[in-house]
């Protein structure tokens, strides 16, 4: 089942095996027990739980839920080779379901830039995995008028060769990088826009190649700074299908709270 919204946890550089194997299974135990006392069935639920713990983690917590996808922080585009310290998408094969392809510390630190992302994107497709493609405008970009033209740009030049099919399976999720890490997160209005503007983006790039189903366009999340105290009223935003959570999934409540806030918007 295609879900409504997804609610992942970006773990960065954090937990070890067995840290990751705890929060895993105490998260999901408290899924079930929620499943169990609103009295609705796991199967129906249009929600999709995702941790994306670091790579020394996957094989750890393969299998530990049936309730919690899992997903990779990374992956190069090459299948094997001379590449000292790169992740094989062949090693990342049975381990996760999703993969987050250029988060901004990848872009800004690791200075990732988008013809590898692109790449990336293809390698993931390829190999069967969900790409979560990060953008985002940085605060100077944002100051001086261009968070669009960034979006856009950054969109055109991943996406780039792409089929409407391909685009159609990605998740995007849209991380201002002034609000990634720094409790300062976009309001759902700042956040709603830009969201409403890579949905019509994506819109008109697959309405334009003639497709039947033009409706169906990838999930946009929203990431930065998102916390038990904002996630409803960011997830209550008509183009908001989601959040990417950092800091706040390091911690089984705030990461259950900000869930359980997903469900309350569901149900309105
Ligand atoms: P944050 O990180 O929630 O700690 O701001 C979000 C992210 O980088 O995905």
């Amino acid at each position: 089942m295609t879900p409504s919204y997804i609610i992942a946890g970006n773990w960065k550089m954090n937990k070890t095996p067995q840290e990751s194997i705890d929060f895993i299974s105490t998260l999901h135990e408290k899924l079930i027990l929620n499943d169990k006392t609103s009295n609705k069935s796991t199967s129906s639920n249009p929600i999709e739980v995702l941790i994306i713990p670091p790579f020394t983690s996957l094989f750890a917590v393969n299998n530990s839920s049936n309730q919690i996808k899992i997903g990779a922080q990374n992956l190069f585009y090459e299948e094997k080779g001379a590449y000292t310290g790169e992740i094989s998408p062949l090693m990342l094969k049975g381990l996760v379901d999703y993969v987050l392809i250029g988060h901004s510390e990848r872009r800004q630190i690791f200075k990732e830039d988008d013809i590898s992302i692109n790449k990336k994107i293809k390698t993931a497709l390829k190999h069967g995995f969900i790409p979560i493609l990060c953008i985002g405008e940085t605060l100077e970009e944002r100051e001086s008028g261009n968070t669009f033209s960034k979006i856009e740009n950054q969109l055109s030049a991943d996406l780039d060769g792409l089929t409407d099919e391909e685009i159609r399976k990605l998740v995007i999720a849209y991380e201002p990088i002034w609000a990634i890490g720094t409790g300062k997160n976009a309001t759902p209005d700042q956040a709603q826009e830009v969201h409403e503007f890579i949905g019509n983006f994506l819109m008109e790039k697959l309405k334009s190649k003639n497709f039947s189903d033009s409706q169906k366009v990838p999930l946009i999340l929203y990431g930065g700074s998102v916390t038990p105290q904002n996630s409803f009223d960011l997830l209550s935003k008509k183009n908001i299908k989601g959040v990417l959570v950092g800091g706040s999934s390091l911690k089984i409540d705030d990461f259950f709270d900000i869930i359980m806030n997903c469900y309350k918007v569901t149900m309105d």
